[in-house]
């Protein structure tokens, strides 16, 4: 999803296209029916002063149901700012006794419509939003309204960081309940991998802390379960010291992609050191490819060799862009504009041969005139190379990935566009893409049908054998013992 800002014409003609509708709703004010006025008044007489009801007339509701992609929001009957856990319980037993749809959103950035939208009661956990440094056990205690800039900057000064995500703006909830590949996961791992404790709120309304001894099925099952257990409201997680980094972002001119490739291949054949990480992005603007490689390297000086061959390709940003600075900094310079309808689909690999990504170029090649007369706006091939040791950093298991016996990558495609009537055609333009390059991975042995598709790229109707393989059953035995009722599955998302 890459899509790297500051970008010249590109982001002009594309962000004016953004605008700032919420929803493509016709209404202008949603009026909910008799019975869903009447729970949200229930909910908001019930809780306490730490927390808010909002109806549609307010700004908090506007922010509350708003997300990252239009197409991701609903028009919710109220808003729900939580200000406790007591008061998350609350609504979670109010709304499972009256079998209320509704929805929990972190950061707002999930591509997959109703996962963290909804007609009935949207809960907003902006409230938490706290950030606990505590340098005695190098641990972070925060809320799960927050997004990683909020972590970062608060860590900085202490010179430490956590394992979190790689662009600016994404939500801390969605990406560490669903696994999370930082810049950091070649040295660490993923994000789920250094959690130490979930602060939950169970189905039936009870809030407990979920450490490894304290719950030890929840715990699995929270490390890429998503929002099948509860509702989490704080993320504990290990901290690692951080000094400033190298890197930064570079925007290649449509010509150069031959020689991006190249490099990339190099790379992912060639690169042993965990400190190095980037991202390939074959974008494609109206038609137009617009290459972007974002490179890392953990260390405030420019590796030996490693990205010699991508600074050695003409950049449009040629001698700017990447440089030293501290890691925060580096985030917040990747800047994906918000785009209106969006969709992201996923296939895992085991490797990027020159061949595939040369057959990933070609795909993309063609998508990007095929869908250019459907007005796809803009299409995106994220090449995200990281090393084979990747999950042994952790020898707990996790619900994501469901086998840590080989390192395998996760191929990302994301297209976005305009008009609610293109999204039956372009959902099934991106799965034909991914089908399409799977099926040329898998019959050059760079991946195989058992390689787990990662759960917060997979789009909505990914089913969930391919996400959690052989994971399935022990996670469908303890979503029965924590949520009986199924409350949760008055929640749009994955549901086991
Ligand atoms: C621009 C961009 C960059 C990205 N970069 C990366 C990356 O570098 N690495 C990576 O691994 N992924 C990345 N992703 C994918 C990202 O992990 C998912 O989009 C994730 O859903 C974002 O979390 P969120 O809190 O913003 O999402 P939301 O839309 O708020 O939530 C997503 C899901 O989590 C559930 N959820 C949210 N909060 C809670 C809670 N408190 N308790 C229980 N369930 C909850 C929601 O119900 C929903 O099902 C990126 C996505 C985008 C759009
Ligand atoms: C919720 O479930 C937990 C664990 O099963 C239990 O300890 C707790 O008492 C329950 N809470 C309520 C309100 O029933
Ligand atoms: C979880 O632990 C923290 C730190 O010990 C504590 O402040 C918090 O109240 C606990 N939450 C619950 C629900 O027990
Ligand atoms: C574009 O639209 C045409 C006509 O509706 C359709 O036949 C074609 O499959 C679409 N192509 C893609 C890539 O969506």
């Amino acid at each position: 999803m890459v899509r790297a800002a500051l970008a010249f014409t590109a982001v002009a003609s594309f962000g004016s296209a953004v605008g700032r509708t919420l929803v493509d709703d016709k209404h202008s004010v949603y009026e909910p029916s008799l019975l869903l006025n009447e729970l949200c008044q229930k909910i908001a007489s019930s809780i306490s002063d730490a927390s808010d009801v909002y109806d549609a007339a307010s700004v908090n509701y506007l922010e509350d149901i708003s997300h990252w992609g239009v197409s991701s929001t609903q028009l919710a009957a109220c808003s729900f700012e939580p200000g406790t856990p007591e008061d998350v319980g609350i609504a979670l037993r109010i709304l499972g006794e009256t079998q209320t749809p509704f929805a929990v959103k972190g950061g707002g950035h999930t591509a997959n419509p109703g996962f963290s939208s909804t007609t009935g009661v949207q809960i907003a956990m902006s409230r938490f939003c706290d950030v606990d440094y505590n340098p005695a056990t190098q641990t972070v205690t925060f809320g799960a309204g927050l997004v990683w800039d909020d972590v970062y900057a608060a860590l900085e000064p202490y010179e430490v960081n956590v394992v979190g995500g790689r662009v600016t703006g994404v939500g801390v909830a969605g990406f560490t309940l669903g696994g999370g590949y930082s810049w950091l996961t070649n040295q660490h791992g993923l994000t789920i991998d250094t959690v130490q404790a979930y602060e939950l709120v169970m189905p039936n309304g009870t809030a407990i802390n979920v450490t490894e001894t304290s719950s030890p099925d929840i715990f699995f099952a929270l490390k890429g379960g998503l929002n099948n257990f509860g509702i989490v409201t704080r993320f504990t997680l290990k901290t690692f010291s951080q000094g400033q980094i190298w890197g930064g972002v570079i925007f290649y001119p449509p010509t150069s992609l031959d020689e991006i490739t190249k490099a990339t291949a190099n790379f992912v054949a060639r690169n042993k050191d965990p400190k190095a990480a980037m991202i390939t992005s074959y974008n494609y603007l109206a038609g137009v490819p617009e290459p972007t490689v974002i490179i890392f390297y953990d260390a405030p000086n420019m590796p030996d060799e490693i990205f010699d061959e991508f600074l050695a390709i003409p950049a449009l940003n040629q001698g700017i862009g990447v440089s030293t600075r501290s890691y925060f900094d580096f985030v917040k310079c990747i800047l994906i504009p918000p785009p209106r309808r969006i969709i992201f689909d996923s296939f895992s690999t085991t490797d990027y041969s020159l061949p595939f990504l040369e057959r990933i170029v070609e795909e993309a090649n063609s998508m990007a005139i095929d869908t250019l007369l459907n007005t796809t706006t803009f299409l995106n091939y994220d090449v995200e190379p990281f090393l084979p040791t990747l999950y042994t950093h952790n020898k707990t298991p996790s619900a994501y990935p469901p086998d840590r016996t080989r390192g395998f990558m996760p191929f990302e495609i994301y297209f976005a566009w305009e008009l609610p009537v293109f999204d039956q055609v372009v959902q099934d333009a991106i799965r034909g893409t991914k089908e399409t390059l799977q099926k040329y991975a898998i019959a050059n042995g760079q991946s195989d049908a058992n390689l787990a598709v990662y759960p917060n790229y997979a789009i909505f109707d990914t089913p969930l054998d391919k996400m959690y393989g052989a994971n399935l059953p022990r996670l469908r035995e303890i979503k029965k013992a924590v949520d009986p009722e199924n409350v949760m599955g008055l929640a749009g998302g994955f549901r086991f």
